[in-house]
């Protein structure tokens, strides 16, 4: 079957304004619950930030944890989207849940998670993890494979019989919402879709045309 070709039609689910919970983070919440269940990887959002030209970036980061603040990530803090986090606080993130036929979009402004979580977080990785972390100066250029490869050799020379503390280059960043769309596909693309945005203190939903 050829892209061109591929067509389907959408028929799984339903998302009805009674379905709506009053917080779009419970939302978010519960279909993150139900998109883990069936597959790997259903915790990868599309990240996209916006350089000081105005220019979007966008790349696949996991969402480690969500609650009150918002959407919790991690990445390198010298990393393109985190200069580019620097510049303009504003991004978006994108989860597609194809097994589900469920989209979800999150728009907010980014700040850095507390210290003391980002090294519990850190603590909780994997140790060849933690070296892969000192290991990667993320986003910049590398003359061949076996400069990074030589780096985690070195890392875990450096650490080897002590705890891999974290680096002050690498922890996690929020995103503090401020816009969720909620989009469940339906046959003929009459598709439902379900916007929250804050109004007086709490979210108020409404109803988009496909
Ligand atoms: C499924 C998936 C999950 C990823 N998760 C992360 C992540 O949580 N944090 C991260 O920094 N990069 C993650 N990456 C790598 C990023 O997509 C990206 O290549 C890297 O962060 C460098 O991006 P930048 O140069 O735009 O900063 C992931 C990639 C994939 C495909």
């Amino acid at each position: 079957m050829s892209y061109e070709a591929a067509r389907k039609d959408y028929v799984k689910h339903v998302l009805e304004e009674s379905d709506c919970l009053e917080s779009p983070i419970e939302m978010l919440e519960s279909w993150l619950h139900e998109a883990v269940q069936e597959t790997e990887d259903a915790n990868a959002m599309t990240l996209t930030t916006v350089d000081a030209m105005g220019r979007p970036s966008s790349r696949m980061v996991l969402i480690r944890k969500l609650d009150q603040r918002g959407v919790v990530f991690y990445s390198n803090y010298t990393s393109k989207k985190s200069l580019d986090i620097n510049e303009n606080p504003n991004v978006a993130v994108n989860f597609f849940w194809p097994w589900l036929e469920r989209q979800v979009r999150v728009e907010g402004t980014v700040v850095r998670l507390p210290e003391a979580e980002s090294d519990a977080y850190f603590k909780s990785r994997p140790r060849e993890s933690q070296i892969g972390a000192w290991a990667s100066t993320q986003s910049e250029e590398m003359t061949s494979r076996d400069q990074l490869e030589k780096r985690a050799e070195e890392f875990a020379l450096r650490f080897e019989g002590q705890e891999v503390p974290r680096p002050e280059f690498w922890g996690g960043f929020i995103i503090q919402p401020n816009m969720f769309e909620f989009w469940q596909g339906r046959a003929s693309r009459l598709h439902d879709r379900i916007k929250y945005e804050p109004f007086e203190n709490r979210w108020k939903f409404k109803r988009l045309f496909p």
